[in-house]
Protein backbone atom coordinates (compact mmCIF):
# COMPACT_ATOMS: atom_id res chain seq x y z
CA UNK A 1 0.00 0.00 0.00
CA UNK A 2 1.43 3.28 -1.03
CA UNK A 3 0.48 5.92 2.03
CA UNK A 4 0.82 9.12 1.22
CA UNK A 5 3.61 10.91 3.54
CA UNK A 6 1.91 14.16 5.03
CA UNK A 7 4.23 17.11 3.90
CA UNK A 8 3.99 18.86 7.33
CA UNK A 9 5.84 15.42 9.07
CA UNK A 10 8.42 15.33 6.52
CA UNK A 11 9.57 18.90 7.62
CA UNK A 12 9.00 17.93 10.90
CA UNK A 13 11.50 15.22 10.49
CA UNK A 14 13.99 17.20 8.68
CA UNK A 15 13.41 20.16 11.65
CA UNK A 16 14.42 17.33 14.07
CA UNK A 17 17.41 15.90 12.21
CA UNK A 18 18.80 19.28 11.25
CA UNK A 19 18.50 19.64 15.78
CA UNK A 20 20.03 16.14 16.42
CA UNK A 21 22.55 17.61 14.56
CA UNK A 22 23.35 20.69 16.23
CA UNK A 23 22.72 19.00 19.86
CA UNK A 24 25.67 16.31 18.33
CA UNK A 25 28.18 19.24 17.49
CA UNK A 26 27.50 21.06 20.59
CA UNK A 27 28.21 18.28 22.71
CA UNK A 28 31.54 17.79 20.69
CA UNK A 29 32.45 21.44 20.90
CA UNK A 30 31.26 21.11 24.97
CA UNK A 31 33.90 17.93 25.35
CA UNK A 32 36.33 20.15 23.64
CA UNK A 33 35.84 23.18 25.87
CA UNK A 34 36.22 21.06 28.63
CA UNK A 35 39.52 19.69 27.53
CA UNK A 36 40.95 23.06 27.39
CA UNK A 37 39.67 24.03 30.72
CA UNK A 38 41.46 20.67 31.80
CA UNK A 39 44.35 21.22 30.12
CA UNK A 40 44.42 25.15 31.50
CA UNK A 41 44.10 23.80 35.24
CA UNK A 42 47.07 21.61 34.77
CA UNK A 43 49.00 24.69 32.83
CA UNK A 44 48.05 26.52 36.25
CA UNK A 45 48.56 24.07 38.30
CA UNK A 46 52.53 23.38 36.85
CA UNK A 47 52.98 27.02 36.88
CA UNK A 48 51.92 27.35 40.71
CA UNK A 49 54.19 24.48 41.55
CA UNK A 50 56.74 25.81 39.75
CA UNK A 51 56.64 29.51 40.87
CA UNK A 52 60.35 30.76 42.14
CA UNK A 53 58.47 32.31 45.43
CA UNK A 54 57.78 29.48 48.22
CA UNK A 55 53.81 29.42 47.83
CA UNK A 56 50.77 27.83 50.41
CA UNK A 57 47.21 27.66 49.42
CA UNK A 58 45.15 27.64 52.37
CA UNK A 59 41.26 26.19 52.07
CA UNK A 60 39.02 28.12 54.12
CA UNK A 61 37.54 25.81 56.78
CA UNK A 62 34.84 26.60 59.32
CA UNK A 63 37.07 29.86 60.96
CA UNK A 64 40.28 28.44 60.46
CA UNK A 65 42.36 27.71 56.79
CA UNK A 66 44.44 24.34 55.95
CA UNK A 67 47.04 23.90 53.84
CA UNK A 68 45.69 22.92 50.59
CA UNK A 69 48.27 23.03 48.54
CA UNK A 70 51.91 24.06 48.06
CA UNK A 71 54.11 24.46 45.53
CA UNK A 72 58.02 22.95 44.66
CA UNK A 73 60.02 25.86 46.06
CA UNK A 74 57.95 25.58 48.80
CA UNK A 75 59.43 22.10 49.21
CA UNK A 76 63.01 23.38 48.68
CA UNK A 77 62.30 26.11 51.46
CA UNK A 78 61.41 23.99 53.96
CA UNK A 79 63.39 20.77 53.41
CA UNK A 80 60.58 19.41 52.50
CA UNK A 81 59.03 19.10 55.36
CA UNK A 82 55.61 21.37 54.43
CA UNK A 83 54.47 17.86 53.41
CA UNK A 84 54.05 16.93 57.05
CA UNK A 85 51.43 19.84 57.21
CA UNK A 86 49.15 18.89 54.70
CA UNK A 87 45.50 19.80 56.13
CA UNK A 88 46.60 21.11 58.99
CA UNK A 89 45.34 24.37 60.24
CA UNK A 90 46.52 27.73 60.56
CA UNK A 91 45.75 28.17 64.13
CA UNK A 92 48.36 25.54 65.06
CA UNK A 93 51.23 26.08 62.54
CA UNK A 94 50.70 29.64 63.38
CA UNK A 95 49.57 29.41 67.06
CA UNK A 96 52.45 31.49 68.23
CA UNK A 97 51.70 34.14 65.43
CA UNK A 98 48.12 35.60 65.43
CA UNK A 99 49.32 38.76 63.32
CA UNK A 100 49.73 35.97 60.74
CA UNK A 101 46.69 34.62 61.04
CA UNK A 102 44.93 37.70 61.37
CA UNK A 103 46.06 38.92 57.49
CA UNK A 104 44.94 35.48 56.17
CA UNK A 105 41.24 36.00 58.24
CA UNK A 106 41.16 39.85 56.72
CA UNK A 107 42.80 38.69 53.03
CA UNK A 108 39.69 36.11 52.82
CA UNK A 109 37.06 38.83 53.77
CA UNK A 110 38.24 42.10 52.36
CA UNK A 111 39.43 40.24 49.21
CA UNK A 112 42.27 42.59 49.08
CA UNK A 113 45.95 42.05 48.72
CA UNK A 114 47.99 41.79 51.85
CA UNK A 115 51.79 42.35 52.68
CA UNK A 116 53.66 41.93 55.74
CA UNK A 117 57.37 42.08 56.00
CA UNK A 118 58.50 40.43 59.74
CA UNK A 119 61.16 38.29 61.84
CA UNK A 120 59.88 34.63 60.92
CA UNK A 121 60.86 31.78 62.61
CA UNK A 122 60.37 28.25 60.38
CA UNK A 123 58.04 26.43 61.80
CA UNK A 124 59.82 23.52 60.38
CA UNK A 125 63.73 24.73 61.23
CA UNK A 126 64.20 26.78 64.26
CA UNK A 127 66.19 29.11 62.24
CA UNK A 128 65.20 32.87 61.70
CA UNK A 129 64.57 34.70 58.54
CA UNK A 130 62.73 37.99 57.54
CA UNK A 131 60.45 37.42 55.44
CA UNK A 132 57.56 39.32 53.20
CA UNK A 133 54.12 37.60 53.52
CA UNK A 134 51.93 38.38 50.31
CA UNK A 135 48.43 36.97 50.89
CA UNK A 136 46.46 37.10 47.71
CA UNK A 137 42.47 35.88 47.74
CA UNK A 138 41.71 33.03 45.57
CA UNK A 139 38.12 32.55 44.54
CA UNK A 140 35.82 31.20 45.96
CA UNK A 141 37.03 30.17 49.27
CA UNK A 142 41.28 30.25 49.40
CA UNK A 143 44.24 32.59 50.11
CA UNK A 144 47.51 31.99 48.67
CA UNK A 145 50.27 33.10 50.66
CA UNK A 146 53.79 33.85 49.14
CA UNK A 147 56.61 34.08 50.83
CA UNK A 148 59.48 35.95 50.12
CA UNK A 149 63.08 35.49 51.78
CA UNK A 150 64.78 39.07 52.08
CA UNK A 151 67.13 37.85 55.46
CA UNK A 152 70.66 38.33 52.61
CA UNK A 153 68.75 41.34 51.35
CA UNK A 154 68.24 42.57 54.27
CA UNK A 155 71.73 42.17 56.04
CA UNK A 156 73.70 43.52 52.96
CA UNK A 157 71.50 46.88 53.70
CA UNK A 158 72.20 46.61 57.34
CA UNK A 159 75.80 45.95 56.65
CA UNK A 160 75.80 49.10 54.28
CA UNK A 161 73.96 51.49 56.70
CA UNK A 162 77.09 50.29 59.24
CA UNK A 163 79.45 50.93 56.69
CA UNK A 164 78.24 54.36 55.82
CA UNK A 165 78.06 55.49 59.35
CA UNK A 166 81.42 54.39 59.73
CA UNK A 167 82.67 56.15 56.84
CA UNK A 168 80.89 59.32 58.27
CA UNK A 169 82.49 59.04 62.07
CA UNK A 170 85.77 58.44 60.36
CA UNK A 171 85.34 61.57 58.14
CA UNK A 172 84.41 63.18 61.62
CA UNK A 173 87.62 61.76 62.57
CA UNK A 174 89.79 63.08 59.46
CA UNK A 175 88.54 66.61 60.33
CA UNK A 176 89.64 66.08 63.85
CA UNK A 177 92.94 65.09 63.18
CA UNK A 178 93.23 67.97 60.50
CA UNK A 179 92.23 70.53 63.28
CA UNK A 180 94.77 69.13 65.42
CA UNK A 181 97.27 69.40 63.20
CA UNK A 182 96.54 73.04 62.18
CA UNK A 183 96.59 73.52 66.22
CA UNK A 184 99.89 71.79 66.50
CA UNK A 185 101.54 73.71 63.58
CA UNK A 186 100.02 77.28 65.15
CA UNK A 187 101.95 76.03 68.79
CA UNK A 188 105.22 75.45 67.33
CA UNK A 189 105.13 78.69 65.24
CA UNK A 190 104.14 80.72 68.51
CA UNK A 191 106.46 78.86 70.95
CA UNK A 192 109.38 78.72 69.19
CA UNK A 193 109.52 80.69 65.51
CA UNK A 194 107.29 83.30 67.43
CA UNK A 195 109.73 83.89 70.47
CA UNK A 196 113.05 83.98 68.31
CA UNK A 197 111.66 86.46 65.84
CA UNK A 198 110.57 89.10 68.58
CA UNK A 199 114.08 88.58 70.31
CA UNK A 200 115.91 89.06 67.05
CA UNK A 201 113.70 92.12 66.50
CA UNK A 202 114.56 93.28 70.17
CA UNK A 203 118.41 92.63 69.15
CA UNK A 204 118.12 94.39 65.87
CA UNK A 205 116.24 97.85 67.35
CA UNK A 206 118.77 98.04 70.04
CA UNK A 207 121.31 97.53 68.02
CA UNK A 208 120.10 100.27 65.53
CA UNK A 209 119.44 102.78 68.75
CA UNK A 210 123.05 102.39 69.21
CA UNK A 211 124.42 102.93 65.74
CA UNK A 212 122.23 105.83 65.25
CA UNK A 213 122.76 107.29 68.64
CA UNK A 214 126.81 106.39 68.05
CA UNK A 215 126.25 105.31 71.84
CA UNK A 216 128.37 102.35 72.09
CA UNK A 217 129.53 100.47 69.01
CA UNK A 218 130.66 97.60 70.82
CA UNK A 219 127.39 96.55 72.49
CA UNK A 220 125.78 97.38 68.67
CA UNK A 221 128.50 94.93 67.88
CA UNK A 222 127.69 92.30 70.56
CA UNK A 223 123.96 93.34 70.00
CA UNK A 224 123.93 92.18 66.21
CA UNK A 225 126.07 89.23 67.34
CA UNK A 226 123.83 87.46 69.14
CA UNK A 227 121.18 88.58 66.55
CA UNK A 228 122.85 86.53 63.93
CA UNK A 229 122.94 83.57 66.74
CA UNK A 230 119.41 83.67 66.91
CA UNK A 231 118.83 83.81 63.55
CA UNK A 232 120.75 80.72 63.40
CA UNK A 233 118.68 78.96 65.42
CA UNK A 234 115.76 80.51 64.07
CA UNK A 235 116.85 78.37 60.91
CA UNK A 236 117.13 75.40 62.79
CA UNK A 237 114.22 75.60 64.77
CA UNK A 238 112.11 75.83 61.00
CA UNK A 239 114.52 72.90 60.25
CA UNK A 240 113.38 70.87 63.18
CA UNK A 241 109.64 71.49 62.47
CA UNK A 242 109.66 71.19 58.64
CA UNK A 243 111.47 67.81 59.39
CA UNK A 244 108.55 66.89 62.53
CA UNK A 245 105.55 68.44 59.55
CA UNK A 246 107.34 65.97 57.28
CA UNK A 247 110.91 64.43 57.28
CA UNK A 248 112.17 65.24 53.62
CA UNK A 249 114.45 62.02 54.25
CA UNK A 250 111.05 60.13 53.74
CA UNK A 251 110.25 61.21 50.32
CA UNK A 252 113.90 61.12 49.13
CA UNK A 253 114.92 57.82 50.71
CA UNK A 254 112.08 56.14 51.98
CA UNK A 255 110.20 54.76 55.06
CA UNK A 256 113.46 52.60 55.77
CA UNK A 257 115.78 55.23 56.33
CA UNK A 258 113.28 57.32 58.05
CA UNK A 259 112.55 54.71 60.44
CA UNK A 260 116.35 54.51 61.56
CA UNK A 261 117.43 58.06 61.09
CA UNK A 262 114.76 58.57 63.61
CA UNK A 263 115.58 55.86 66.09
CA UNK A 264 119.31 57.14 65.81
CA UNK A 265 117.98 60.46 66.47
CA UNK A 266 115.71 59.67 69.61
CA UNK A 267 118.79 57.70 70.81
CA UNK A 268 120.90 60.26 70.62
CA UNK A 269 118.60 62.47 73.20
CA UNK A 270 117.69 59.98 75.04
CA UNK A 271 121.09 57.76 76.03
CA UNK A 272 119.35 56.27 78.73
CA UNK A 273 116.69 54.33 76.20
CA UNK A 274 118.42 51.66 74.04
CA UNK A 275 115.98 51.73 70.69
CA UNK A 276 116.58 48.37 68.99
CA UNK A 277 115.51 47.81 65.28
CA UNK A 278 113.78 44.71 63.53
CA UNK A 279 113.05 45.43 60.22
CA UNK A 280 112.09 42.35 57.69
CA UNK A 281 110.31 43.97 55.36
CA UNK A 282 111.52 45.69 51.93
CA UNK A 283 110.97 49.22 50.71
CA UNK A 284 108.86 47.96 48.16
CA UNK A 285 107.16 45.92 50.53
CA UNK A 286 104.85 48.80 51.76
CA UNK A 287 102.78 50.44 49.72
CA UNK A 288 103.21 55.09 49.40
CA UNK A 289 100.06 56.03 51.39
CA UNK A 290 100.50 53.43 54.34
CA UNK A 291 104.65 55.92 54.84
CA UNK A 292 103.80 58.70 56.29
CA UNK A 293 101.34 56.79 58.53
CA UNK A 294 104.22 54.43 59.57
CA UNK A 295 106.59 57.34 60.61
CA UNK A 296 103.51 59.38 62.03
CA UNK A 297 102.77 55.97 64.60
CA UNK A 298 106.22 55.46 65.17
CA UNK A 299 106.95 59.09 66.30
CA UNK A 300 103.86 59.59 68.34
CA UNK A 301 104.72 55.75 70.22
CA UNK A 302 108.52 56.21 70.49
CA UNK A 303 108.29 59.81 71.97
CA UNK A 304 105.71 58.15 74.52
CA UNK A 305 108.25 55.67 75.39
CA UNK A 306 110.64 58.43 75.76
CA UNK A 307 108.53 60.59 77.44
CA UNK A 308 106.09 58.82 80.01
CA UNK A 309 107.56 55.15 80.45
CA UNK A 310 111.11 55.43 81.26
CA UNK A 311 111.94 52.41 79.73
CA UNK A 312 115.80 51.05 79.53
CA UNK A 313 114.67 49.13 75.92
CA UNK A 314 112.47 49.79 73.46
CA UNK A 315 112.15 47.58 70.01
CA UNK A 316 110.71 48.82 67.06
CA UNK A 317 109.43 45.99 64.77
CA UNK A 318 107.99 46.11 60.87
CA UNK A 319 107.48 42.77 59.54
CA UNK A 320 104.70 40.88 57.48
CA UNK A 321 102.51 38.66 59.43
CA UNK A 322 99.67 36.68 58.22
CA UNK A 323 99.75 38.78 55.13
CA UNK A 324 99.56 42.08 57.22
CA UNK A 325 102.12 44.71 57.23
CA UNK A 326 102.98 44.90 61.24
CA UNK A 327 104.76 48.18 62.82
CA UNK A 328 105.00 47.15 66.74
CA UNK A 329 106.73 49.46 69.11
CA UNK A 330 107.73 48.03 72.66
CA UNK A 331 109.11 49.07 75.69
CA UNK A 332 109.74 47.79 79.01
CA UNK A 333 108.67 50.22 80.61
CA UNK A 334 106.26 51.55 83.56
CA UNK A 335 103.18 51.08 81.27
CA UNK A 336 99.77 52.94 82.26
CA UNK A 337 96.28 52.49 83.38
CA UNK A 338 94.77 52.51 79.32
CA UNK A 339 91.12 52.65 80.39
CA UNK A 340 91.60 55.94 82.79
CA UNK A 341 93.67 57.59 79.92
CA UNK A 342 90.72 56.76 77.68
CA UNK A 343 88.04 58.20 79.52
CA UNK A 344 89.85 61.18 80.30
CA UNK A 345 90.24 62.79 76.76
CA UNK A 346 89.53 65.86 75.67
CA UNK A 347 89.26 67.06 71.93
CA UNK A 348 89.28 70.56 73.00
CA UNK A 349 92.90 70.18 74.84
CA UNK A 350 95.91 69.58 72.41
CA UNK A 351 97.85 67.10 74.98
CA UNK A 352 96.93 63.56 75.65
CA UNK A 353 95.80 63.03 71.89
CA UNK A 354 98.63 61.15 71.33
CA UNK A 355 97.18 57.63 71.60
CA UNK A 356 93.64 58.47 69.60
CA UNK A 357 95.66 60.28 66.85
CA UNK A 358 97.86 56.86 66.23
CA UNK A 359 94.67 54.76 66.32
CA UNK A 360 92.25 57.21 63.79
CA UNK A 361 95.40 57.10 61.61
CA UNK A 362 95.80 53.54 61.12
CA UNK A 363 91.98 53.02 61.17
CA UNK A 364 91.58 56.00 58.43
CA UNK A 365 93.78 53.91 56.26
CA UNK A 366 92.12 50.64 56.63
CA UNK A 367 94.29 49.45 59.34
CA UNK A 368 93.57 48.57 63.48
CA UNK A 369 95.65 49.89 65.99
CA UNK A 370 96.37 47.61 69.11
CA UNK A 371 97.60 49.06 72.95
CA UNK A 372 98.44 46.39 75.24
CA UNK A 373 99.54 47.65 78.54
CA UNK A 374 99.87 47.13 82.08
CA UNK A 375 101.02 49.18 85.03
CA UNK A 376 104.88 48.12 85.61
CA UNK A 377 104.93 45.75 82.62
CA UNK A 378 105.56 48.03 79.81
CA UNK A 379 103.70 48.90 76.47
CA UNK A 380 103.10 47.74 73.33
CA UNK A 381 101.78 49.82 70.05
CA UNK A 382 100.39 47.19 67.12
CA UNK A 383 99.46 48.65 64.28
CA UNK A 384 98.85 46.39 61.19
CA UNK A 385 97.28 46.49 57.85
N1 LIG B 1 104.77 54.06 76.48
C1 LIG B 1 104.14 54.59 77.52
N2 LIG B 1 104.52 54.30 78.78
C2 LIG B 1 103.88 54.83 79.85
N3 LIG B 1 102.81 55.65 79.76
C3 LIG B 1 102.38 55.98 78.54
C4 LIG B 1 102.99 55.48 77.37
N4 LIG B 1 102.33 55.95 76.29
C5 LIG B 1 101.35 56.73 76.78
N5 LIG B 1 101.37 56.76 78.13
C6 LIG B 1 100.43 57.44 79.03
O1 LIG B 1 99.25 57.71 78.29
C7 LIG B 1 98.96 59.10 78.29
C8 LIG B 1 98.36 59.51 76.99
O2 LIG B 1 99.32 59.43 75.94
P1 LIG B 1 99.15 60.38 74.70
O3 LIG B 1 100.24 60.10 73.75
O4 LIG B 1 97.76 60.22 74.24
O5 LIG B 1 99.29 61.82 75.32
P2 LIG B 1 100.60 62.64 75.72
O6 LIG B 1 101.81 61.91 75.25
O7 LIG B 1 100.49 62.90 77.19
O8 LIG B 1 100.39 64.00 74.92
P3 LIG B 1 100.58 64.24 73.34
O9 LIG B 1 100.91 62.94 72.73
O10 LIG B 1 99.27 64.77 72.87
O11 LIG B 1 101.67 65.23 73.23
C9 LIG B 1 100.28 59.76 78.61
O12 LIG B 1 100.12 60.99 79.23
C10 LIG B 1 100.94 58.75 79.52
O13 LIG B 1 100.49 58.90 80.83
MG1 LIG C 1 101.97 61.31 73.26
Amino acid sequence: MNEKIDPEMTDDITVLRKRIAELESNEIKLKQMEEMIQASKERLKIQFRHTHIPTITWQRKGNDFIVADYNITMEDFTDGLIGNFLDKPASIIYEDRPDIQENLNTCFKEHYLIKQETPYRMFTRQTEKIIIFTFTYMPPDSVITHMEDITERKMAQQKLQTSEKQLHALSAQLINVEERQRKHISRELHDSIGQYLTAIKFSMETTYQHLIGKQDISKAVVLLETGVNLLKQTIDEVRRIMMDLRPSILDDLGILATISWFCRELQAVYSGMHVEQDIQLKEEDIPERLKIIIYRILQEALNNAAKHSSADHVCVSLKKVKNKIQLTIEDNGKGFDLKNVASNYDISVLEGLGLMSMRERAELTGGILRIRTKLGKGTSITASW
